[in-house]
């Protein structure tokens, strides 16, 4: 039989992955606890169903800076999707184009962005780390904004790289056939190499990304691009009414799928205090943890504009590249549109805090 649920390609995906890869991929930082929490927090909540409405009819679509999509469920960035399939990002965009969802490509993405926009038919935006090499980074916004991607999304949550004790153990290194082809190859040389108790990723970041970033900084994206800044890694109040102040276009409440401060909350635990703190135009997004239909119906409800899915994005593209993917989401759409009908709140702008027990 086929998969029923994202866990069944979570199953699937595990027989075919080597084990350090399918550590890279499950794991998080220090003990696990955010990762852990990320998942506990959608089990603590029930969902008040309203009965007697017509549902014959229901709605998901909404529309995202300025961009309409099928589904707020969309594809959060993520590095190196080659690992997982040969075709790498270009497999990913075209099944989130086939879901009408949206895609955040990572700029440690393997295929280039410009083949990743050839291949997508609805709306990209791009992840961008706060890189020491400015210059670098500046060039990859340029290629960016020419090749039709519709937003800016910089990762805030990682100044340095968490503990992810499981690939220092592993020795993890990315293997040298998979490359993020959007940055010079020096650049990266530390990805491909692991130093004893360490992994290639930390080393990498340790020695590009750049921990000096704050809130004026925001000032030199903008004046490089036009397109609207999305915040990635928002956890409080405090910051969601900076990010406001500062005029960015959209936050996304994440603790990077717990993988980096261990012990920070769970994603949709922090996200009320995030929507209550900004203005109601200001979208909210959510990743981590996301599984099931009534996890987006129960994010949403609590205040997430949209959703981002990370690791079963990955499973997808390990079992059945492009229609790997695009299965995961057409199975979290009809999930979700299971959910909107039993709730009795058939569109998605029916669901507030009254759809939540607690
Ligand atoms: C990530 N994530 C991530 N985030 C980011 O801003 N830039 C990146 O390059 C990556 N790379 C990456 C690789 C892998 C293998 C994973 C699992 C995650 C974090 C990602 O965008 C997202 O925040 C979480 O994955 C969401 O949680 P779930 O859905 O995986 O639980």
């Amino acid at each position: 039989m086929g998969p029923l649920e994202l866990a069944d390609f979570e199953r699937a995906a595990r027989g075919r992955l080597p084990a350090e890869l399918w550590d890279f991929v499950q794991g998080g930082s220090g003990a696990e606890r955010t990762l852990a929490a990320n998942r506990d927090a959608y089990a603590r909540h029930r969902l008040r169903p309203r009965t007697m409405v017509d549902v014959s009819a229901t709605d998901q679509g909404l529309t995202l800076l300025g961009s309409p999509l099928s589904t707020p469920v969309g594809i959060a960035p993520m590095a190196y999707h080659r690992l997982f399939h040969p075709e790498g990002e270009v497999a990913t965009a075209r099944a989130a184009g086939r879901a009408g969802a949206l895609m955040v490509a990572g700029i440690f993405a393997s295929r280039t962005l410009e083949s990743i926009a050839e291949a997508a038919t609805g709306p990209l935006w791009l992840q961008l780390y706060w890189l020491r090499h400015r210059d670098a980074l500046a060039a990859v916004v340029e290629r960016a904004e020419a090749a039709g991607y519709r937003a800016l999304v910089l990762t805030v949550d990682a100044p340095r790289i968490g503990r992810r004790l499981r690939d220092a153990r592993n020795g993890f290194a990315i293997p040298a056939h998979v490359r993020a082809v959007n940055l010079d190859p020096a650049l990266m040389a530390a990805s491909h190499r692991a130093d004893e108790g360490s992994s290639g990723l930390a080393d990498h970041a340790r020695e590009q990304f750049d921990p000096t970033l704050t809130w004026s900084d925001l000032a030199w994206l903008r004046e490089r691009s036009s397109l609207p800044i999305v915040l990635k890694g928002i956890l409080t109040a405090e910051d969601a009414r900076l990010a406001a102040e500062h005029g960015v276009d959209a936050v996304v409440v994440s603790n990077h799928g717990g993988r980096q401060l261990d012990g920070a909350p769970a994603s949709l635990d922090a996200l009320p205090e995030v929507a209550a703190a900004v203005p109601p135009s200001l979208p909210v997004l959510l990743d981590g943890g996301v599984r099931t239909g009534t996890d987006v119906a129960l994010a949403v409800a609590l205040g997430a504009r949209a959703v981002l899915i990370g690791r079963p994005v990955l499973w997808g593209l390990a079992v059945d590249g492009e229609h790997g993917v695009a299965r995961v989401l057409d199975l979290l759409k009809a999930e979700l549109d299971d959910t909107l009908a039993l709730l009795g709140r058939p569109r998605l702008t029916d669901l507030d805090r009254t759809v939540v027990d607690g």
